[in-house]
C-alpha cells in the first residue's frame, strides 16, 4: 500500500473515494464535488498535506489535513468498508501526523462522532485526548413565537458580513475549528443581529441564511443571563426567518444551550473534540 498526497488526485476522485468510505457511516454525509471543494476552501484543507491510501491502483481510504498557523486539523478520514482492520486507517493517521509535523504544527485537533468506537479507539491509539463534547443541534421551522420573549426585547440591530466577522473575532469562548473566525470569514454573506433586552441583557448571533436553511450559527452573550438572552436572540432570529430549518454545530453543553433548547433546538448528535500536541 502506498500513501500519496491528495493533491495528486482530482476532486472527482477524492469525492468518490470519500463517499465510498462513508456508505455505512453513523451519520450519513454524502458529498458532491462542489461541496468538497467548498469544504476544503472554508476549512483551509491543504491537499498537499492530505493523504490517500492506494493499493493495486485502487483507492483504499483517505484523510485530510487543515492547517492554520501552528495548528492542524484531521478531517474526512475513512477507509473502504472491505479494507478495514488491515492497518490502512493507521497508515493514513501516521501520514497526516507526519504532514502536520512538516508544516510545523504544534497541536493537531480532530473530532469524532460520539459512539464511533473504531475511530475513537484509533485516535486514542495515536495519542489524542478528549478536550470536550460538542452538540450538533437542529430546529424545525415554526410559525408561532413566544410573545412574552419579544416583550423583553428593547432593541434589535442588523449587521452585515464585515460586522459579523468583527463580532466573531472578539469571542470569549474558544471556538472549535468549524466555528473559528478563520472558517467563518471564508463563508460568504454572513449576517448578524445584535439584541438588547429591557433588563440590560445583551448579545448577538451571527449566521448564514440560505434559502432553505440557517447555518453557521454562533451566539455570544455579552451581558445578562446566558439562557434568557440566548432564547431572546434566537426568537428574534427565527421570527425573521420563519421558513428555514436551522442547524447549529458544535455547541457546548452550557447555559446558552438551555436557551437554544427553549428556542426549539434539539440535540441531533454529538462530537467529541480531541487534540494531540506534537
Ligand atoms: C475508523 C477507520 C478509519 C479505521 O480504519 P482501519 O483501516 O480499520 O484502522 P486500522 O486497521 O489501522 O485499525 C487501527 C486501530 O483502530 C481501532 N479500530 C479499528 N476498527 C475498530 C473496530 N471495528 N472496533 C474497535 N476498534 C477499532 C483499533 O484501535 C485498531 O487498532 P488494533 O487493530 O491494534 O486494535 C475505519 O473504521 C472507517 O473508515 N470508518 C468509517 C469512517 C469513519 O468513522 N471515519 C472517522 C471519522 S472521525
Amino acid at each position: 500500500m502506498v500513501i500519496s498526497p491528495a493533491s495528486s488526485f482530482t476532486f472527482e476522485q477524492l469525492t468518490e473515494a470519500y463517499n465510498e468510505t462513508r456508505v455505512d457511516y453513523l451519520v450519513p454525509m454524502p458529498m458532491n464535488v462542489a461541496r468538497l471543494m467548498e469544504y476544503c476552501r472554508v476549512y483551509d484543507v491543504a491537499l498537499e498535506s492530505s493523504c490517500v491510501a492506494v493499493e493495486e491502483d485502487v483507492v483504499q481510504g483517505l484523510g485530510m489535513l487543515g492547517v492554520r498557523q501552528d495548528r492542524a486539523w484531521i478531517t474526512r478520514l475513512g477507509v473502504l468498508p472491505v479494507g478495514r482492520r488491515k492497518g490502512t486507517g493507521s497508515a493514513l493517521m501516521a501520514g497526516l501526523v507526519a504532514a502536520a509535523q512538516n508544516r510545523a504544527a504544534k497541536t493537531v485537533w480532530l473530532e469524532v462522532i460520539k459512539g464511533n468506537e473504531p475511530a475513537h479507539n484509533l485516535f486514542r491509539k495515536f495519542g489524542f485526548h478528549e478536550t470536550r463534547e460538542l452538540i450538533v443541534a437542529r430546529r424545525a421551522p415554526k410559525t408561532e413565537f413566544n410573545q412574552a420573549v419579544f416583550d423583553q426585547v428593547k432593541q434589535i440591530t442588523t449587521l452585515n458580513h464585515e460586522d459579523a466577522i468583527i463580532l466573531l473575532s472578539h469571542r470569549e469562548e474558544r471556538p472549535n475549528w468549524l466555528n473559528e473566525t478563520e472558517s467563518l470569514q471564508n463563508v460568504r454573506n454572513l449576517s448578524a443581529l445584535l439584541v438588547e433586552l429591557k433588563n440590560g441583557g445583551r448579545g448577538w448571533v451571527t449566521y448564514h441564511a440560505g434559502l432553505l436553511q440557517l447555518t453557521r450559527l454562533v451566539v455570544e452573550i455579552t451581558v445578562g443571563d446566558p439562557t434568557e438572552v440566548t432564547e431572546a436572540i434566537l426568537t428574534v432570529l427565527h421570527q425573521r426567518h420563519k421558513r428555514q430549518d436551522s442547524i447549529a454545530e458544535n455547541l457546548c453543553e452550557d447555559a446558552k444551550w438551555l436557551g437554544f433548547q427553549k428556542a426549539g433546538y434539539f440535540d441531533s448528535f454529538r462530537r467529541i473534540e480531541m487534540k494531540r500536541p506534537l
